[in-house]
């Protein structure tokens, strides 16, 4: 027996849950996403992520919303049939099983609602003890990138173009300015000024990198939501990525040139530190 997981309603072996060749996931990568990191057997920031689908879905037309104690419900849920302590659930909605046609199906169409666990070392791992290369390359995605859909194919690419050239991962760019990386957002730091990306259609608003702006003003950092590029990162203090799956990461390393020296930034560390204790304590 495997996993348990969470398909339309049901729990099962996950070798048991069957979708239709027909879904809209599969056709059109019609469908969105949220990743809940999980410590302590607890959901982090989950309100906000249930918040941010609800935004993907009316931005992409979805007709009605799923209601977030029954998201709530589940995640708990599968949390206790997979004993999981600390990892990720990973909650997909689909605009249902229709004839393939370009245009959208009724209104009516149920919705595809998947979810499932996944263990992962959040708290301490190689990434966060030693820091993460980065590659750079064109950010080739579609111009709605605020939207978490399923569409990571781009992405997928990037981050294995990276891997093969023997770094861990890439940070997209556009006109000269990183955008993000391929499943986090980019940060920068230059004496006690901290720079991250403007929220805008061209990237996803991170639910982590709200949570670390809080984070960064706290420690008395002067926080700017402004564009920077691959010059600016070479030539800062520190750099790190943010994300439900990695928290906060140092990147210690950019195309050949190595930042902080090649090691985690101490101002990252003390974030990483108040992140991780902030998520603690507001997990539910
Ligand atoms: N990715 N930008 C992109 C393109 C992402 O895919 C993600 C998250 C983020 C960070 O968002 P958040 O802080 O809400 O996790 C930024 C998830 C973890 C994933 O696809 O696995």
């Amino acid at each position: 027996m495997g996993r348990i997981v969470y398909l339309n309603g049901q729990y099962l072996d996950e070798n048991e849950a069957k979708v239709s060749v027909f879904d809209r996931a599969l056709l059109f990568s019609d469908a969105l996403y949220e990743v809940t990191s999980v410590i302590d057997g607890k959901l982090v920031d989950f309100e906000n992520h249930l918040k941010r689908l609800d935004r993907s879905m009316s931005e992409l037309n979805y007709p009605r919303l799923i209601n977030h104690d029954e998201i709530k419900k589940f995640h708990k849920e599968l949390i206790l049939k997979n004993n999981l302590k600390e990892g990720i659930v990973y909650l997909q909605v689909s605009r249902g099983v229709a004839e393939r046609d370009f245009n959208f199906p009724s209104k009516e169409t149920d919705f595809t609602v998947t979810a499932f666990t996944q263990v992962k070392d959040l708290i301490t791992n190689q990434a966060a003890e030693n820091g993460i290369s980065v590659m750079t390359i064109d950010d080739l995605r579609w111009q709605r990138c605020d939207i978490k859909t399923v569409q990571l194919l781009y992405p997928s690419f990037a981050k294995a173009q990276a891997v093969e050239k023997g770094f861990d991962d890439a940070w997209m760019t556009r006109n000269g300015y990183i955008t993000e990386g391929t499943s986090n957002n980019a940060w920068i730091i230059k004496g006690s000024n901290i720079f991250t990306r403007q929220a805008d259609n061209l990237i996803l608003k991170g639910i982590t990198r709200e949570t670390v702006s809080d984070c960064a003003k706290e420690l008395d950092y002067n926080l700017s939501y402004k564009a920077f590029t691959i010059t600016d990162v070479q030539n800062a203090d520190e750099a790190f990525v943010t994300s439900a799956t990695t928290f906060v990461t140092p990147v210690v390393k950019i195309n050949d040139k190595k930042i902080s020296g090649g090691a985690p930034g101490k101002f990252t560390k003390m974030l990483r530190e108040r992140y991780i204790q902030k998520a603690r304590e507001t997990a539910v």
